[in-house]
């Protein structure tokens, strides 16, 4: 699994905006969907295209296009909902599908109680977006779905990992045969006793919508 934690400084401050307990949820959500944008230009560089040629008002020339079907992006919700629109930004026209899932608060366990993705995404590129990475359990499962239906290369995109979240994706990963790239804007020190990213930026989901 290939990791980048993004090192900009523009990131940076918009990440540490959104760590502070005084941000309200409509800047935390307007800072959340900006982020995305930012995150999402870097994760985004190997997408899949091909050559067309364009005509100007001059001439004809080669320029390329998104490559058809095109990348499926999968808010994970509650939280990662709050990262759709950042990214759609970016690849207005992409597919997107949805998983909710919920961490069980004793066992850490995710667990899945919706699921809206194609059949079979066979050759497809996948953005998987969810703010926060602790565990890795959601994530996990969310990248078993994937892989299940056909994934050719799996993105995720978080604001926060925790080392402990990326040390159980890089396990889970290595025996599967798609790639899996992991983009976040900040890489924290590790995991509370309650499962909770320390210093982190409390609850995404809460104070997205809560
Ligand atoms: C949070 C977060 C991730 C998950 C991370 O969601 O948004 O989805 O926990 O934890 P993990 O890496 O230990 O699995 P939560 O379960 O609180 O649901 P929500 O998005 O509905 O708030």
């Amino acid at each position: 699994m290939r990791v980048h934690v993004a090192d900009h400084p523009l990131i940076s401050h918009k990440l540490s905006v959104l760590r502070d307990a005084r941000t309200d949820s409509p800047t935390f959500r307007r800072l959340t969907e900006e982020l995305v944008t930012l995150l999402a230009y870097e994760a985004t560089r190997e997408v899949s295209v091909e050559t067309v040629e364009v005509t100007t008002p001059l001439t004809t020339t080669q320029g390329v296009r998104l490559t058809s079907p095109g990348p499926l992006v999968v808010p994970i919700l509650r939280a990662g909902l709050g990262m759709l629109e950042g990214m759609q930004r970016l690849l207005p026209t992409a597919e997107v599908g949805f998983l909710g899932m919920i961490r069980n608060e004793e066992t850490f366990e995710a667990e899945t109680y919706a699921e809206r993705l194609p059949d079979r995404l066979d050759g497809r590129q996948c953005y998987v977006l969810d703010p926060m990475l602790a565990t890795g359990g959601t994530l996990a499962m969310a990248i078993d779905f994937l892989v299940a239906r056909g994934a050719r290369e799996i993105t995720a995109i978080t604001l926060l990992s925790a080392p402990e979240g990326i040390e159980r994706l890089e396990r889970d990963t290595a025996h599967i045969d798609v790639p899996v790239h992991l983009f976040s804007a900040g890489l924290d020190e590790r995991l509370d006793e309650n499962g909770y990213i320390v210093p982190g930026l409390g609850d995404a989901g809460d104070r997205l919508y809560g």
